[in-house]
């Protein structure tokens, strides 16, 4: 099972028992605000959501008190890293609400660039919610990383 380290995280595979840290998350409204379903009202439903996070998407979402340290960018930056360097895609692909500002302005820093929008994609508690979309693919990530250094 993969496991990735970096300076301040270690990014491994979910398990049962982080439920309850995955609850005080998910139902937290403001770490919730932009996310693909309304705020989690039970641990239940928690519960099904960890057990259905078996396909290979990535997804980030941190409780509010750990925004700002820039934690997302060195975990996205690292899953990204692993999913080109063990060759699983040539391309990563993001859809993000238009009025997310955290998440457009991580996946910028990280290379992502726009590819187009579309209107009332998600309707979520009966509020419809538009996307934008973005993509990096593996030979602009790598090409980054050979200016960097
Ligand atoms: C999106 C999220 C994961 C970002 O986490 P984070 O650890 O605070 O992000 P980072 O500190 O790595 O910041 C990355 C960049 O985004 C910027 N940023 C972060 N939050 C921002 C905000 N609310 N408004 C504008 N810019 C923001 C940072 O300044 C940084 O840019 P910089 O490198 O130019 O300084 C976090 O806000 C979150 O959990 N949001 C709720 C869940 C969510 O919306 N997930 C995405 C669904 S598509």
């Amino acid at each position: 099972m993969t496991v990735i380290h970096t300076e301040r995280l270690v990014l491994r595979h979910a398990r049962l028992d982080d439920v309850a840290a995955f609850h005080a998350i998910l139902s937290n409204p403001v770490a919730m605000r932009w996310w693909s379903s309304l705020p989690h009202a039970s641990v239940e439903e928690t519960r099904t959501w960890v057990e259905g996070m078996m396909t290979p998407d990535v997804g980030y979402i941190l409780h509010p008190d750990a925004w700002g340290q820039g934690l997302a960018r060195e975990a996205v930056g690292a899953a990204i890293d692993h999913v080109f360097a063990e060759r699983m895609t040539d391309i990563a692909t993001a859809d993000v609400d238009p009025e997310n500002p955290g998440s457009i302005r991580l996946l910028e820093r990280l290379g992502f660039t726009r590819t187009g929008s579309a209107e009332r994609t998600w309707n979520i508690g009966g509020e419809w919610k538009d996307s934008l979309y973005f993509a990096l693919t593996r030979d602009a990530w790598q090409a980054r990383l050979r200016t960097a250094s």
